[in-house]
């Protein structure tokens, strides 16, 4: 008997019921839904372009800073259609500031795919989506579930977290994601499978977070493993994070009269497609000494005492900002650009703190 009960409480906390979760947070959205500019109210099925938008957006991106992007792309380019037809710089102009560039070239391409392939209209199944631009796994079951009433499950970094904290599930990410993608499509319902995939968005946002989750008034409370333990942000399980190296770059801030000297990113890479003063950094080899080797035009240039700090997924950065007046045509590949036309340039958020620190230095 001691030899019995001992073993029982070694046993891992008892896996609830799958077919309890959805029910719990199902019946918790309906109380503590998030309203949100892409969601339609309860019941109704939402425009699938109106979907898609927003999830592209939302990737890798935080809700707070997708609303006024959301919300100017929409009123700008209502179906995809319009958005099809629109210039390609004009959506890299539009999504400046949103990071991750190569998402709105994507989006592009992927409302002409629409266009030309679907006849303008979003295919339903998740294999449909998933074979058009910048529509990954994540994305086109998020499409499925929510715009299409499909049985899919969306599984992104939030709905991994939770499953995993459920089952206290020791495996490490990235190792444990093929059993939580299979927990997940266990979970889905039938019915309501697009809110269901909602309300686990908006639980692993507003409750189940990565730091101190809110288990006392989690729906899922009596179904988790972790919410018993000590410490349940302990869940997932994760390999030490390697360090986020440091890297110095140069800006060059050239002024003619009123104008300053732009140029397009190549297309792909780091911030492709994108306006910036003419720049060197992503790359290990910068050395401060020789940086005027890599500027667009001989000229006397001017070192401001502050560089500009940003971060990176893959790395951080300081850069050094060098700024000079000249008298010069445009070098190959750049432009003259008046100051009071920047706002109209497709400046990521990076140039953008190198154009406030430049004004900010009284040059
Ligand atoms: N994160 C990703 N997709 C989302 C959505 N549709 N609503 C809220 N947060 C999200």
């Amino acid at each position: 008997m001691q030899g019995l009960s001992s073993a029982v409480r070694r046993e891992p906390p008892v896996s609830p019921a799958d077919a309890e979760i959805a029910p719990a947070v199902l019946a918790w959205y309906d109380r503590r839904r998030r309203s949100l500019p892409w969601r339609a109210p309860p019941g109704a099925r939402p425009d699938p372009y109106v979907v898609w938008l927003s999830e592209i957006m939302l990737q890798q991106t935080r809700v707070e800073a997708v609303k006024p992007y959301f919300e100017t792309f929409l009123r700008r380019w209502p179906d995809v259609a319009a958005l099809a037809a629109a210039p390609i710089e004009a959506v890299m102009r539009q999504w400046a500031g949103l990071g991750y560039y190569s998402r709105a070239r994507s989006l592009h391409a992927c409302a002409r795919a629409i266009v030309a392939e679907h006849g303008g209209s979003f295919p339903a199944s998740e294999a449909a989506l998933r074979a058009l631009p910048g529509i990954g796994r994540y994305t086109a079951a998020a499409i499925a579930a929510i715009a299409f009433g499909q049985k899919a499950a969306a599984v992104d970094g939030n709905v991994e977290r939770i499953l995993a904290r459920l089952d206290v599930l020791e495996v490490p990410l990235p190792a444990a994601k093929p059993l939580l993608a299979q927990k997940a499509a266990r979970l889905v319902p039938d019915a309501r499978p697009g809110d269901f995939a909602q309300a686990m968005m908006d639980l692993g946002a507003t409750i189940c977070t990565p730091q101190r989750p809110a288990c006392g008034i989690c729906p899922l409370r009596a179904f988790c493993g972790a919410a018993a333990q000590v410490r349940p942000e302990a869940w997932p399980r994760k390999p030490p994070r390697a360090e986020r190296p440091h890297r110095r770059g140069a800006a060059f801030v050239l002024r003619r009269g009123d104008a300053v000297l732009l140029r397009t990113r190549p297309s792909q890479g780091l911030l492709g497609g994108m306006t910036e003063f003419p720049s060197t950094f992503g790359t290990d080899s910068y050395d401060p000494l020789t940086a005027l080797h890599a500027a667009p035009l001989v000229a006397d240039y001017r070192r401001l005492p502050q560089s500009v700090a940003h971060v990176f997924t893959h790395f951080s950065l300081s850069l050094d900002v060098f700024v000079a007046d000249v008298e010069s045509e445009a070098p190959a590949g750049c432009r003259w650009v008046r100051d009071s036309d920047l706002e109209t340039e497709a400046l990521p958020s990076l140039m953008r703190k190198v154009a406030v620190a430049v004004r900010s230095s009284g040059w």
